[in-house]
């Protein structure tokens, strides 16, 4: 027991004199320790705030309203609100499980079959670049640990430039990903919030004065915050226009199938850069397409000029790996490799990524709807003209608060949704909550 041993006071009883003699002798030693206590390594680190994302979820939990929504972090929910395990998954599971599969470590560059897999998944099946193997994937830790290998390998074998060009709005966690990964961030247009649109020419001007050589981060579909794209016509002006400035190309590609419904559409700027003969580097992710958000799967591509260079950087990749996290995690790799290896089960994924895509499109048509049924008389048209999970509704700060305070209604501060967290059930609701702040 503490404080029973040798020397102890009992409490209550009064020690004699030669007792607290000693104990103040004790105390009077004891009091450097304490001051070397009070002042600790970690004095000076000051509170941080919470992630604008993912501690929205911490706010909304706190919540008690039964009415609360959360429609701040990009996750996909059913109709009835529930998070949704895609049955592809759930008979991948069963396979694994059935097999009786070890737990043996990955190699560094992660699972082969996943790998390859994903490779033919982003660039397709005919892919000059896959066929002829001039590229190297390695598996990630989801779409962020995918992005921080590509940030800490360009930082590292990237000579030409430390400038790292994001679209201006971009998904808040690039940012922190290239900066930590020691590369500089810099801007170019990309929204017109008076629009509520792309703002093509300003991003077009903007890229045509990027230093060359330089970085830029482009979403490959889906942009996350704004929900907006470029139309393919855009798409080939950019390609030029990035062409032309020699930029190595990093893209996002966070929602394949989960912008259009369509894993091929969703691909087609990527595939349509390389076929232009820019070689790209690519992060992938399977959170939301497959539903696999904290199995942590993705993967990283970098497109080289022929197989033998391909191999040159996988070497260093997996240099760059083994120090960060020794080899990927295991079971969201094996569930993704199983469902795109096995033709019955990759049928199944791809109607099912449609099936949360049209919920989602089903979703902005009925905000819109019932924004004018609550006699709303501004324009929602951009609602349903952007794509993905997200929308950027247009809302300022203080009718985000007031939502939030209000109406128990949860999202970031820039105004951004997730469509994917409105259900039938819901969404009448957000409407009228909407309708009252803007009004
Ligand atoms: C989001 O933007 O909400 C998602 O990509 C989840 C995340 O990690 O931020």
């Amino acid at each position: 027991m503490r404080g029973a041993g040798r020397g102890a006071v009992v409490r209550g009883a009064r020690p004699p004199a030669a007792a607290m003699a000693l104990l103040h002798t004790r105390r009077l030693l004891a009091a450097p320790r304490l001051a070397a206590r009070a002042s600790s390594w970690w004095s000076h680190v000051e509170m941080g705030p919470p992630d604008p994302i993912l501690g929205v979820t911490e706010a909304f939990k706190r919540d008690t309203n039964s009415k609360k929504m959360n429609l701040g972090v990009g996750a996909y929910r059913d109709d009835n609100g529930k998070p949704y395990v895609l049955n592809c998954v759930r008979k991948a599971e069963a396979m694994i499980a059935s097999k009786k599969m070890d737990k043996e470590y990955l190699p560094i560059a992660g699972l082969a079959d996943f790998t390859r897999a994903s490779a033919e998944l982003a660039l397709g099946e005919n892919s000059e670049a896959f066929k002829s193997g001039r590229y190297v994937t390695v598996q990630g830790i989801s779409g962020t640990g995918s992005l921080r290998i590509g940030a800490n390998f360009l930082q590292r074998f990237f000579k030409s430039s430390r400038d790292v060009y994001l679209p201006k709005p971009s998904w808040g966690n690039h940012t922190p990903i290239f900066r930590d990964a020691g590369l500089q961030l810099q801007a170019y247009r990309y929204y017109d919030p008076k629009t509520c649109s792309l703002d093509f020419s300003g991003a077009m001007d903007d890229i045509s004065k990027i230093p060359e050589k330089s970085i830029i981060l482009l979403h490959a579909c889906a942009h996350n915050p704004t929900g907006v794209d470029p139309r393919q016509e855009q798409w080939k002006e950019l390609a030029a226009t990035v062409k032309k400035r020699n930029l190595l190309v990093y893209f996002d590609m966070a929602y394949q199938g989960f912008a259009s419904g369509d894993i091929n559409r969703d691909a087609w700027a990527v595939r349509y850069f390389i076929d232009q003969g820019i070689n790209v580097v690519l992060s992938q992710s399977y959170a939301k397409n497959m539903g696999l958000y904290g199995e942590r799967a993705g993967a990283f591509t970098v497109i080289c000029s022929d197989a033998e260079e391909a191999k040159r950087v996988e070497s260093q990749l997996k240099i760059l790996i083994r120090p960060m996290y020794s080899n990927p995690p295991l079971n969201g790799a094996r569930i993704a490799s199983i469902i795109l290896n096995t033709p019955d089960l990759r049928k199944e994924w791809l109607v099912e990524v449609k099936g949360m895509a049209d919920r989602i499109i089903s979703m902005r048509t009925q905000l819109v709807s019932n924004l004018k049924k609550e006699g709303s008389s501004h324009n929602w048209q951009h609602i349903t003209d952007q794509i993905g999970m997200f929308c950027f509704t247009g809302l300022k700060p203080e009718q985000v608060e007031r939502l939030t305070k209000e109406f128990s209604i949860y999202m970031t501060k820039d105004g951004r949704i997730s469509v994917a967290g409105v259900t039938s059930g819901n969404v009448g609701y957000l409407a009228h909550a909407i309708h009252q702040v803007t009004k």
